[in-house]
């Protein structure tokens, strides 16, 4: 009878989990450092694995192939999988500004009154419910209303040096419209502007108010004005941005202003992360934003209906996902930024590797 019970190891999990791939990343969860914390009891397995988003969506397809894989171990009966996440960090950024921020997604567009704000704040607090620690940077000088869609409309009282940013459904937030009246900003060119974004990094205490801290947020959402001008250029001289996304309506002609918006981050160097078609329905057709997608070739993160309540959820400061997380609206946008979330976590996968190619090399040479 005893001869039956042979000691789980382990290796033999560890074994196991290396046939197990992260499906975005394309490798296995061992190479990349995701599992730890392995208990085994008798007949029983447990262990965590260390996702690279809190806002995964493919949580369920790992724990599934993991649980199948370790399994097959001879003499597990049982298995239990857990999950925790840490967001792998853009690696540029802090060799540029010192900031604790680890990854910066720009929300941008080839044209006005398309949605970017709504789509970027609702991002930002889907992320955030999703357990990742976000921040927002309204970056819009000619209409800054990131503070209005998200029902905030002062900082805190200054305490130090920096400034505190602001902190609603979650996240925190930054923008020009707290520190100076409106429209005074219109006129701002060239190097005031660039002054003034430079100071919505680096005089912000951005991890104070969600808890981040040093550790840095995990994501830091732009909202960049209308257009492809000064602002776009400032903050891409100033800090890498990991990722733009951009935001397109649902008519056919959307396809040159996807195309303009396309271009001006090609030419700033921002990898585009993908579209979101906003605005879908019967005013403005269907599909016009995923047919920009396939003809630029970029990811087609998904689609927005027109919805009244959107608009009016965005003029009360309470976005869709907030104050309607069942409806339609809030499970796209939970969608989108899932995506979104995945996008970065591959993107910075890629550098990392490309990144220790050299290193490889040398250590080889000697
Ligand atoms: N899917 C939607 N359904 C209904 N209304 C929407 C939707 N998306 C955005 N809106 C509304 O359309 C208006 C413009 O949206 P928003 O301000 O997000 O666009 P924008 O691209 O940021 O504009 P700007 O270029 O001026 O910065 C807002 O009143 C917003 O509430
Ligand atoms: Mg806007």
């Amino acid at each position: 009878m005893f001869g039956r019970f042979t000691r789980i190891t382990k290796d033999q999990v560890l074994g196991a989990l290396k046939t197990v791939q992260e499906p975005e990343l394309h490798q296995d969860l061992v190479t990349l450092n995701m599992v730890k914390d392995i208990v085994i009891e008798d007949s029983r397995v447990a262990f965590t694995v260390t996702l690279t988003t809190p806002a995964c969506p493919l949580r369920h397809q790992i724990e599934a192939e993991a649980r199948a894989a370790v399994l097959k171990v001879p003499g597990v009966r049982e298995v239990e999988v857990k999950f925790d996440a840490q967001v792998r960090r853009d690696s540029r950024i802090p060799t540029k500004l010192d900031v604790p921020i680890k990854n910066i997604v720009a929300v941008g567009s080839g044209k006005g009154g398309v949605g970017k704000t709504t789509v970027a704040v609702n991002l930002a607090v889907a992320l955030a419910q999703m357990g990742a620690k976000v921040g927002i940077l309204d970056a819009d000088i000619y209409g800054p209303n990131v503070p209005m869609m998200l029902g905030v409309d002062t900082l805190p009282p200054l305490t130090g040096e920096q400034i505190t940013p602001a902190f609603a459904h979650g996240v925190e937030i930054m923008s020009i419209g707290f520190l100076v009246p409106d429209g005074e900003a219109l006129i701002w060119r060239g190097p005031m502007l660039h002054k003034a974004i430079q100071q919505l990094f680096t005089d912000v205490a951005w991890g104070i108010p969600s808890g981040a801290g040093a550790a840095g947020l995990d994501y830091l959402i732009v909202d960049l004005p209308p257009g492809t001008g000064d602002a776009q250029l400032s903050l891409s001289q100033l800090v890498p941005l990991t990722g733009g996304i951009l935001v397109s309506t649902p008519q056919e002609v959307a396809l040159s202003d996807a195309r303009r918006g396309f271009t001006a981050f090609q030419r700033l160097n921002v990898p585009v992360l993908g579209i979101v078609e906003n605005m879908a329905g019967d005013v403005f057709g269907v599909g016009g934003g995923e047919q920009a997608a396939a003809a630029l070739g970029v990811p087609f993160l998904g689609r927005i209906a027109l919805e009244p309540a959107i608009r009016a959820g965005g003029d009360e400061g309470k976005p869709a996902v907030a104050c309607c997380p069942e409806s339609p609206q809030a499970e796209a946008f939970r969608a989108i930024a899932q995506k979104v979330a995945a996008q970065v976590s591959v993107l910075n996968a890629r550098r990392t590797a490309t990144a220790r190619s050299p290193i490889r090399l040398e250590l080889g040479a000697n």
